[in-house]
């Protein structure tokens, strides 16, 4: 979920609507926001997109010069009318904004229902606006800070209420909160974008930190009401970022933007003359990295992918064993974490809570946290005792494209530095791979140019309700991806299989004309590969090749369709397998007239367990 809050002297709703625009990605199954008018405490919301919102909104202004917002993504209760937010309380004069879980929120219900509470919604956001007006008499920041010891769970949240129409109340309690700091005016978002066109000061709130703001001031407290002085973040990108520079969707820019994301994580992390690789700005000493004995990658969804590549990158380039779980499922496996575990999180948005669970739970145990992550001052980076920032820019499409590419630079960068410190590859072999790297963003470029190839071959798939990807070793880890991008966007059913194992059982649901693409990048397994292809044909499968320059002829035999990606090193070669792939969702998801950038049921940032 996303919020916004407003307090100063101009009209609130259309900042506020503004503000939810940027945070759509965050969910967007129903919208509201309340706004103080001449009536009081209004609150208009509605199901469905922010343009249902804004539709009643049109046609009955909120005005006033304090509100909050928010966007949802449903975790308590279905998307409807009523279970958006803001929520309120009987009295009508309180009203909360939330993002988050509250886990204790059905205790609290029952406790507040006995004492005469009456619920209209399922969520445990509308439990926080009874506990709060529960607990007011006079002070609404000691009523919010009485409420706040009393849940337990992850919640930001922004409340107002009509008692003191002056002040704005924001707690953040591990989910993302940024207070932005304006002239005779104040802000909360969940994120920096949400308020960037009004003003580039920012305080970033930490877990168990609140604010009060009014139109002329921010004080930041604890949520036991120690004040705290806080530095200012000047933020220093703009907006223009967050546009789609003239393309259709934000997905087909982003994946157009990943020569720049590669150049840009590669920048100034290889030594000037290009052999080897610099990552000084770790700070992990190399006795550290000496010590390391098992190396866990934990992620979730498009990055838990990317660790899939990554664990290939760092047993080969540094032959350190690695295990690779899914966040959701590392914290409750009683997983073997010693101290010297290195554990690496990837996370683009840096917020996803299963992931910072899961570093919290590595660090508990004692070992050291190495984050992989796209956002500056996100939770994760805070957190991790090592952070390596992916340049790729804000990422807006819900299907990750460049993050994920960026991730895979981030794992060759880091897997070379383990190797030069361990001295498990020499020079010459670090050399030749960096050249390699440098060579990744015009091979893109040229991939990109034959996009047109592959529209023709998604409009095909989008007939099917079902299709296959296979690949052996690194291959079946970007088919892995290739896959979730489809489903994600397209609906179309699709299974990423290794190659080899199809036979093992899923071979029976190989049937006649089913589209399967089938990834043959690595050398050493082209005629293995080969076989598994011919075997679906036998069944009767339509078979997309995707093989490297220089295989174009014999793969060619084996397919009924090939697309050929330029040569690289094999172990490099996800960073442009990839790419025909998203552009074949994408092409699919058009085809089939979804909304590319927003797929049902989905977020872009999943900050609940
Ligand atoms: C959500 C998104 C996925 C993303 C995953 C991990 O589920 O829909 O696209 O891969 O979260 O996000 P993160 O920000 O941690 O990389």
């Amino acid at each position: 979920c996303g919020i916004v809050g407003y307090i100063g002297n101009r009209g609130s709703q259309n900042i506020l609507l503004e503000g939810l625009k940027k945070l759509e990605y965050r969910g967007y199954d129903s919208a509201g926001i309340a706004v103080f008018t001449k009536n009081g405490l209004e609150i208009t919301k509605s199901k469905g997109r922010l343009a249902n919102l804004e539709g009643l909104l049109s046609e009955e202004p909120l005005e006033g010069t304090v509100g909050i917002g928010h966007t949802r993504w449903a975790t308590h209760g279905k998307p409807s009318d009523l279970n958006s937010h803001p929520h309120t309380d009987n009295s009508a004069k309180f009203s909360v904004v939330h993002n988050g879980i509250v886990e204790n929120y059905l205790n609290l219900k029952e406790e507040l229902i006995a004492r005469g509470h009456l619920f209209v919604s399922e969520t445990d956001t509308e439990v926080i606006s009874h506990l709060v007006a529960d607990e007011y008499n006079g002070n609404i920041v000691e009523a919010v800070q009485r409420a706040v010891k009393r849940m337990r769970g992850a919640f930001a949240l922004g409340v107002l209420t009509e008692h003191e129409p002056d002040r704005l109340v924001a707690v953040r309690y591990a989910s993302p909160l940024v207070i932005g700091i304006g002239d005779g005016e104040n802000f909360i978002g969940s994120d920096i974008p949400a308020i960037l066109e009004h003003t580039r000061d920012v305080y970033i709130l930490n877990d168990g930190e609140m604010a009060v703001l009014t139109r002329d001031a921010v004080e930041v407290m604890t949520t036991e009401g120690e004040t705290i002085s806080k530095e200012i973040f000047h933020v220093d990108w703009d907006l223009v970022t967050a546009e789609k520079a003239g393309f259709d969707h934000f997905m087909l820019k982003e994946i157009h933007e990943q020569p720049k994301a590669y150049r840009d994580t590669m920048m100034s992390r290889v030594s000037e003359d290009g052999k080897s690789v610099d990552l000084k700005e770790l700070g992990m000493s190399s006795d550290y990295i000496k010590s390391i004995r098992k190396v866990q990658i934990v992620a979730c969804g498009t990055a838990f992918h990317a660790g899939l590549v990554g664990k290939t990158v760092i047993e080969t380039l540094a032959r350190i064993p690695v295990e690779t779980d899914v966040a959701s499922e590392y914290r409750y496996r009683s997983p073997i974490i010693t101290p010297d575990t290195l554990v690496i999180v990837v996370s683009q948005s840096g917020e996803t809570a299963d992931t910072l669970a899961a570093l919290r739970e590595a660090q508990r145990n004692g070992a050291k946290v190495l984050a992989i992550t796209n956002v500056v001052g996100s939770s994760v980076a805070r957190e991790a005792d090592f952070v390596l920032i992916t340049w790729a820019g804000l990422e807006i499409a819900v299907a990750s494209t460049k993050a994920y590419t960026s991730q895979l630079i981030a794992f060759y960068l880091f897997g070379l530095h383990l190797a030069s410190t361990l001295g498990t590859q020499n020079a010459s072999a670090v050399a030749e791979v960096i050249a390699a790297m440098h060579q990744l963003p015009d091979q893109v470029e040229s991939i990109l140019a034959k996009s047109d190839v592959l529209k023709k071959v998604a409009e095909s798939i989008s007939h099917h309700k079902h299709l296959f990807f296979i690949g052996r070793g690194i291959d079946y880890a970007v088919a892995q991806e290739g896959s979730l991008k489809l489903k994600e966007i397209s609906y179309i059913h699709s299974e990423a299989y290794a190659a080899g194992e199809l036979k093992h059982g899923t071979l029976a649901l190989i049937e006649e004309s089913i589209p399967v693409i089938a990834l043959v990048t690595q050398e050493e397994l082209y005629e293995k590969t080969l076989s598994n292809i011919k075997e679906v044909k036998a069944r009767g499968a339509h078979v997309l090749g995707v093989a490297n320059e220089g295989f174009e002829e014999e793969a060619g035999k084996s397919v009924d369709e090939l697309f050929v990606i330029p040569k690289t090193l094999p172990l490099l070669s996800p960073a442009l397998s990839v790419v025909p792939l998203q552009l074949i969702s994408y092409y699919a998801s058009l085809a089939l007239e979804h909304d590319v950038d927003k797929p049902r049921n989905l977020a872009k940032s999943v900050t609940v367990e």
